[in-house]
């Protein structure tokens, strides 16, 4: 698949077939995921590949929203930021990789949805989703979780999305 075609093909898969997902598919968005531009090329990443039953249901669970409720992911890579590594820009550097993983893992038929693993960093008090995440998967507290990507074969076919016209985004020399 070219570039363009990927980019504009990619959705958020909510639904999963039960089918193993290869270690080795995996391995390859991964290393993907990790060519991604990173502040100060820090690299600070730490991917967490969970396939455990139980692990999985605990990480889907406290979503406050509910529509994760009913996902059963075969597998959830969680996306983490060493803060050691990269103490200031660790939220951009997570989600550079994880529009790489998105990708990379659609380009091989796989699909994945992005699950928030935080609340805000600016908030004291850590969100359920954040405890709960960082007590499964057993995070340092240098290890921040940036999101949760829930992936497997796709078992839906989401409708085509409403985009916002280009016309209204893009502006010229200024705003106005
Ligand atoms: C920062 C971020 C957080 C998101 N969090 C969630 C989430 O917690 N649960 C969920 O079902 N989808 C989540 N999504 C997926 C978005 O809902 C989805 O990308 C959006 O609706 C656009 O649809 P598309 O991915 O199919 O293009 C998140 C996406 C981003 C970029």
């Amino acid at each position: 698949m070219d570039l363009a075609k990927t980019i504009k093909t990619r959705r958020s898969i909510r639904r999963w077939k039960k089918k193993h997902v290869p270690s080795k598919l995996i391995k390859k968005a991964i290393e993907l995921a990790a060519h991604a531009p990173s502040s100060m090329n820090s690299q600070p990443w730490e991917f967490i590949v969970v396939r455990n039953k139980k692990s999985l249901e605990r990480l889907i669970k406290p979503r406050e929203n509910g529509s994760s409720e009913e996902m059963q992911p075969p597998v959830i890579i969680a996306v983490c930021v060493d803060i050691k590594r990269s103490p200031k820009r660790w939220i951009e550097d997570g989600s550079c990789a994880t529009q790489n993983l998105l990708l990379a893992l659609h380009a091989m038929g796989i699909g994945a949805v992005w699950l928030t693993a935080y609340k805000h960093p600016i908030l004291i008090r850590k969100s359920k989703i954040e405890r709960t995440t960082i007590r499964t998967l057993k995070l340092p507290g240098h290890v921040r979780p940036v999101c949760l990507i829930a992936l497997g074969y796709p078992d839906e076919k989401p409708k085509k999305k409403a985009m916002r016209s280009l016309n209204r985004m893009v502006h010229h020399e200024t705003f106005r």
